[in-house]
Order: C-alpha cells, then structure tokens, then sequence
C-alpha cells in the first residue's frame, strides 16, 4: 500500500512577484479564479475547459503533482490556467491586488488532525480574512471536505472571522466540483461537506 506523506506547507517560504494576469490570460479575461491544493490538477483542468474566458491560476506545495498538472495542462493545450508550486497562502497574498478574484476554491485541504498541527490547515482567521479582501465585492469562496470535523472548523472560520456570507450556488456544485478527491469519496461512499461563501460588500 503506498503511503501518502504529508508536507508541511510552511515548509515551502517562497514568496512571489506581483503577476500581470490580463497579459498571462490575454484570451481569458472575464473572471479571475484561485485554487488552492489543486493535487493532480483535474479540477483546474475541467474548469479551464469548462469556462475558457476565466483565468484559473492554482497553487500546490508538492512538486511530483505540479508536474502532473503541467503535463495534463500542456496535454489539453489549455493557455487560461496557471499551476504554481508554492504556498497558495503566500501566492494569494503575493501575486494578486486586493478586490480582483471572483472566486477562490478550496476543496478537501489537508486535515492535519492534532491541536499542535491546526496551524497548518488552509483555513485559518488570517487567511479567511485575506481572501475576503483579495475577492471582488460579489466575488465568492467554494471549500468542500468529506471530514465532518474540519467542515465544522471551517465553516465556524469563515463565519465568525470574516464577513464571507453563506450562499448557494447548487449549478456550481452539480456540473463544476470535480476534483480527484471528490471522485475518491463518491467511490467509497463516503459523506461529502461543502458550501460557498460571498463577499457581499
Ligand atoms: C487532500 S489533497 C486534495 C487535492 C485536490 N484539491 C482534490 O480535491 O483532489 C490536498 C492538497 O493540498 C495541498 N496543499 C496543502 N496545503 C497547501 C497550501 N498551503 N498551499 C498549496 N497547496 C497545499 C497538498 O499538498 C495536497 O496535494
């Protein structure tokens, strides 16, 4: 049975330039989209497909599976997305002008179960408070997790520390949510949890 090692994300201390996303998206300028822990990449590649006027840039802290996505993005010749090998919470804050996402996505983080370890989940006050003011006013957060706990700490996060509001989005979740680990969980029959946030201000 293969193992799957974790890799602490504050391992990864690079930090990054300011990019020109309507000159890298010259074709694909309607909506600007973030992934953060995209994994194999099937998720920004269905989207990149799905909605070719979107600019979808995604951030993933193991290299084995940015090469993966690369290959599978060059594969698909798609030009409207952008894998990054990094921390997606120092690319977010690095890379992009407040008020300019119109959607950030987090789907099935890491859990990193023990109290000592809570710091290096995605979702944490500061960083809920960062996509907040990185997202457009109308601009939405989509996190799914098919771990009830990290679904409840989440959920209280984005609710309490930021002004993200609940919102549906059910179009979204039907035809769009389509990640490796999505698949692996509707095989085993396990429970999913998810919702979509929005800055209404
Ligand atoms: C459980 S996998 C889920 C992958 C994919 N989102 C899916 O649903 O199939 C979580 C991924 O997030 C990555 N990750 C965790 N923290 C990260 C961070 N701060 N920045 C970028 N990637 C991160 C991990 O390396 C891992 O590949």
């Amino acid at each position: 049975m293969r193992v799957r090692t974790l890799l602490n994300p504050f391992s990864c201390r690079q930090r990054f330039e300011k990019m020109p996303w309507h000159a890298i998206f010259p074709n694909a300028q309607e909506k600007l989209t973030v992934e953060i822990g995209f994994g194999t990449g099937s998720f920004l590649v269905h989207y990149a497909q799905r909605y070719p006027s979107h600019g979808i840039v995604g951030f993933e802290i193991r290299q084995r599976l940015v090469k993966q996505a690369e290959a599978s993005i060059a594969a698909a010749k798609l030009t409207n997305v952008h894998p990054v090998e990094g921390n997606g919470q120092y690319g977010l804050e690095d890379m992009f002008d407040d008020n300019t996402l119109d959607r950030v996505f987090i789907f099935h983080p890491d859990p990193w179960p023990k109290p000592r370890q809570q710091k290096r989940r995605v979702i944490t006050p500061a960083f809920v408070q960062l996509i907040q003011r990185k997202l457009k006013p109308g601009g939405e957060l989509f996190i799914a997790t098919d771990v009830e706990e990290l679904w409840q700490y989440m959920h209280n996060i984005v609710t309490t520390a930021s002004q993200l509001t609940p919102t549906t989005n059910d179009l979204f979740w039907e035809q769009d949510y389509r990640t490796r680990w999505q698949e692996m969980t509707q095989e085993q029959n396990r429970s999913r949890f998810f919702g979509t946030f929005a800055k209404v201000l």
